[in-house]
């Protein structure tokens, strides 16, 4: 079953997303050579809390922290660690999901330490953020839900990256995770109805090379099979009777 909600909902969901986006905002600042993982994941710790939100990853299926770290072929899901030191030049995508008065918003960029060391990661990077623009801009009532889902691969592989198939977005509300699952793969027009009030976090998670991806030994990490870098972007949106709403971002419709 897909929830709507209501508009006191949504407006709970809006403010985690504001306060969200207000993080990632300073979120630069940290990623940097010779800071740890860990550290990054301590700051967030701290900013959640200063805001009034409580983070839906610490304690989910026995995870330890506030947000995912995932570097270079690290996917998603990358677990903050101080063994895990920034280099020049790396690619780093933080995710992180909170509440705010019970209401979720998930949100997730990738970020270079300093310059890419190629322009075909800096590429990667755009075609992710454009690729998520794309799938939103189909996130409107009466589409289906595949319709993200294709508009999202046919944006990323015109560019011939690859699309991660085993992970997904999802529906949000209360929990982080809530019906339907939104791939970012897929043929058109396939799908539960979109309605006003469905709300949705989009996450496509794209390679520089085979999009085939492992799980390490200890359950979470996820990498590409062949090792080249990935990038993964998120926003939590609202289907609306008009334009998408994005939660996540200031500029809450797409120009
Ligand atoms: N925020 C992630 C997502 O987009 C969830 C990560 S799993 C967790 O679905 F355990 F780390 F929370
Ligand atoms: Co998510």
């Amino acid at each position: 079953m897909i929830n709507i909600k209501n508009k006191a909902s949504i407006r709970k969901m809006e403010e985690a997303g504001t306060l969200l986006a207000a993080i990632f905002f300073e979120i630069p600042v940290f990623i940097t050579a010779g800071i740890t993982t860990l550290a990054i994941d301590a700051w967030i710790e701290k900013q959640l809390i200063a805001r009034g939100l409580v983070s839906k990853m610490k304690g989910y299926r026995g995870y330890g922290h506030v947000s995912c770290i995932s570097v270079n072929d690290v996917v998603v899901h990358g677990i903050p660690n101080k063994q895990v030191v920034l280099q020049e030049g790396d690619l780093v995508k933080v995710d992180v999901c909170a509440s705010w008065q019970g209401y979720c918003a998930d949100m997730a960029r990738s970020f270079f330490v300093g310059q890419a060391r190629l322009m075909a990661h800096a590429q990667l990077v755009v075609v992710a953020q454009n690729a998520l623009d794309k799938g939103i801009e189909q996130a409107i009532a009466g589409n289906r839900v595949s319709d993200i889902s294709a508009a999202i691969q046919a944006e990323v592989e015109k560019h011939g990256f690859g699309v991660v198939r085993d992970f997904a977005g999802h529906g949000i509300g209360k929990n982080m995770h809530e019906e339907p699952e939104i791939l970012n793969y897929g043929r058109p027009g396939q799908g539960p109805l979109l309605r006003p009030g469905m709300a949705f976090a989009l996450e496509p998670m794209i390679t520089l090379g085979k999009y085939s991806v492992c799980i390490d030994e200890d359950g979470w990490t996820v990498r590409t099979r062949d090792g080249n870098i990935a990038a993964h972007v998120e926003d939590t949106i609202v289907i609306t009777d008009g334009k998408p709403h994005i939660l996540t971002r200031i500029n809450r419709v797409l120009a």
